[in-house]
């Protein structure tokens, strides 16, 4: 059954995201900006699919795509708190963006930068502010550095992050923990509540490839691009056999979270990032026990943060919820019935 447009609650969800965007960030970007559950309120920019400077300009090439209204947008961190930027280029390609080869904007980001704008949009907003990171979690872990007072205001963060089993940048770590796995810690341990969208659910939710060459065609700009996009992560995603049956929507996948937090099964365990030199550097190691070990009886390890950690997904409603969202913007033409049944 197609999900309802219909928004959950009688207001929307004011959230600021933080993104390196990128292919899923462009996605997600996309989603919060037509969802009728969400309200944008900032979007903040940080070093990590890309340059900070080339997130930028992406986030603009979407925002013009979708007519977006003047959302403020900051330019954040250009690497992280201590490693060096290490792009993710050869997934999203050399624009970060799929190399659509999108037009310049005239959008200009916020005075002040991404903390700055990040810290209003939280501290000015009459209602708390659901923070959503999509990428290294500098810009975030800064800002509860300098403006802690900001928690006093967060409903909570749901962000892409982490896995409970298994990396993408390594073969433990999850690329946004893994570039910035301080950043992951100080976020980690923010003391307001933390869902954390990993891999394990992450790569569950594509949308197939008889449904975005619909999308391509579609008259409007964005869910045209939608559609490349994800052609694009398809054509990038198909040796894996995990995941190869269809483009992945990444990140947006967490943003319809924030939107239906139903189509998650979470289980609150403590995590904490290794951040010790070698292989495991940037690991969420997900605490699953039940009984006490020798390492906390004997005072050996410190247990890791509560985090709400994302464990199953219905993916087929939440391709589905974010396919009706982008849709339904102006200028869209349904997503052909036919493919959208076959998607499901
Ligand atoms: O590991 C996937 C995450 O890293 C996504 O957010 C992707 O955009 C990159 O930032
Ligand atoms: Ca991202």
């Amino acid at each position: 059954m197609t999900p309802s447009l219909e928004p959950t609650t009688t207001t929307p969800t004011p959230v600021v995201l933080d993104v390196d965007t990128g292919v899923d960030d462009a996605l997600a970007l996309m989603f919060a900006v037509r969802s009728p559950d969400v309200d944008v309120r900032a979007i903040s920019c940080v070093a990590g699919n890309a340059d900070v400077d080339q997130v930028v300009a992406n986030t603009f090439a979407v925002l013009d795509a979708l007519d977006a209204p003047a959302i403020p947008v900051g330019r954040g961190a250009e690497r992280p708190l201590v490693e060096p930027a290490r792009d993710a280029r050869h997934i999203h390609g050399a624009d970060a963006m799929g190399d659509q080869g999108l037009p310049d904007s005239s959008r200009e980001p916020a005075d002040g930068g991404a903390i700055d704008v990040m810290r209003r949009a939280i501290l000015e907003s009459p209602e708390p502010v659901t923070l959503v990171p999509l990428a290294p979690m500098t810009n975030v872990a800064l800002l509860l550095r300098a403006y802690p007072e900001v928690r006093d205001n967060l409903a909570g963060i749901v962000l892409m992050g982490g896995a409970v089993d298994g990396g993408n940048a390594t073969a433990v770590a999850e690329f946004n923990v893994w570039h910035d796995p301080e950043a992951a810690a100080i976020v980690l341990a923010a003391g307001v509540p933390v869902t954390m969208y990993g891999l394990d659910v992450f790569t569950q939710v594509v949308v197939e490839a008889k449904t975005y060459e619909v999308l391509r065609g579609d008259p409007d700009p964005a869910v045209a691009l939608a559609g490349r996009l994800l052609a694009h992560s398809h054509d990038v995603i198909r040796a894996d056999p995990r995941v190869g049956h269809g483009g992945l929507i990444g990140d947006a996948g967490a943003a319809c979270v924030v939107a239906r937090p139903d189509l998650v099964t979470v289980r609150r365990w403590p995590v904490h990032v290794e951040l010790a030199p070698g292989r495991s550097r940037g690991q969420t190691v997900v605490d699953r026990r039940y009984v006490l070990g020798e390492d906390a009886v004997h005072g050996v390890e410190s247990l890791g943060h509560l985090v709400d950690v994302a464990v199953e997904i219905d993916a087929a409603r939440a391709s589905d919820l974010f396919l009706t969202t982008i849709c339904a913007g102006p200028g869209a033409s349904q997503v052909d019935d036919t493919a959208r049944a076959v998607q499901r």
